[in-house]
């Protein structure tokens, strides 16, 4: 695996590919676990050239978020992906992403989309994913680019920006990589101590009781919401939210859809957990 930290490299190395291969990027924030490894085996799986991204980018923390203390491993990180036979790993600097500075950067903003759900709680943050995500594409240049499930809005936005802006990449999502007990794998998890940890699964169990209702017929959402809610609350979350909705337009499903997700944001301690599921009626 070669490890690059210039665009100028990277490029030259995407270059000598040339046309014949198929290239894949999945992009991280390194601090990798089974999650990220699940997106670099897909891509392993459906590309002959496989690009990792290692960059904590600053422009989707808010000012009072963990930029700062983000867990950051590359020696772990580069390890792991070697394992994985990844052919590049492109890990850049902040100066090398943004040379001219953060302030001024041309930003990619989805509208709408952005604007709910995490992005209510995390003003600016999806629009930090999209600028750099485009940057990313740009810089490497995919046929295919994978995200994970477990960031279900993240993954729309995306799919969003790639089709309106006709990017000429294909946005794969990947099913969520889970603990035993049912927890969505994360880097946040490092944050929870041993008490947290255990109650840290009600999240994904209260998700899906609520999921279990929709498949049963109820349509009855506020009322599920306001439920899952106070569930949360009593096990000692501070719930941002828990939402019922479409899982293409994120806008709340009509009484008889016949395919909603389940979307669950809550803090626990220092963490801020999300999780989501599907359910088919
Ligand atoms: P990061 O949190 O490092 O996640 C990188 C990718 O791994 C994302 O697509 C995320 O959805 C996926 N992922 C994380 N945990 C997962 C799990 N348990 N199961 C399956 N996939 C999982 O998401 C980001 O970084 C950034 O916003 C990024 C897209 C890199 C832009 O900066």
């Amino acid at each position: 695996m070669d490890v690059v930290e210039t665009i100028h490299d990277l490029r030259q190395r995407r270059r000598i590919q040339g046309i014949n291969q198929v290239v894949g990027v999945v992009p991280t924030m390194g601090d990798l676990h089974a999650g990220h490894l699940r997106l670099v085996d897909y891509c392993r799986d459906q590309c002959s050239f496989t690009i990792a991204t290692l960059f904590v980018n600053p422009l989707q923390f808010g000012p009072k978020e963990d930029f700062a203390s983000y867990p950051r491993a590359l020696a772990h990180d580069k390890s792991k992906l070697e394992q994985r036979n990844v052919n590049v790993l492109f890990a850049p600097s902040i100066e090398e992403m943004f040379p001219e500075g953060q302030t001024g950067q041309t930003t990619v903003t989805v509208p709408n989309l952005s604007e709910q759900l995490c992005g209510a709680a995390r003003p600016g943050h999806f629009n930090g994913v999209t600028t750099v995500v485009s940057k990313l594409f740009q810089i490497t240049q995919p046929d295919f680019a994978y995200f994970g499930e477990k960031d279900w809005q993240q993954l729309t936005i995306i799919k969003h920006m790639v089709r309106q802006l006709n990017m000429p990449v294909e946005v794969i999502g990947v099913p969520t990589c889970r603990e035993a007990d049912g927890l969505a794998m994360s880097s946040r998890n490092r944050y929870l101590s041993r008490e947290e940890r255990e109650i840290a699964p009600t999240l994904f169990q209260t998700l899906r009781e609520v999921a279990t209702h929709l498949h049963e017929g109820s349509s009855a959402y506020a009322d599920l919401e306001e439920s899952a809610k106070s569930q949360l609350h009593e096990v000692g979350f501070r719930p941002d939210y828990v939402a019922i909705r479409d899982p293409n337009t994120l806008k709340p499903p009509s009484s008889d859809q016949a395919s909603v997700r389940v979307f669950g944001a809550a803090r626990l301690g220092r963490a801020r957990l999300i999780d989501n599921i599907g359910v088919d009626r």
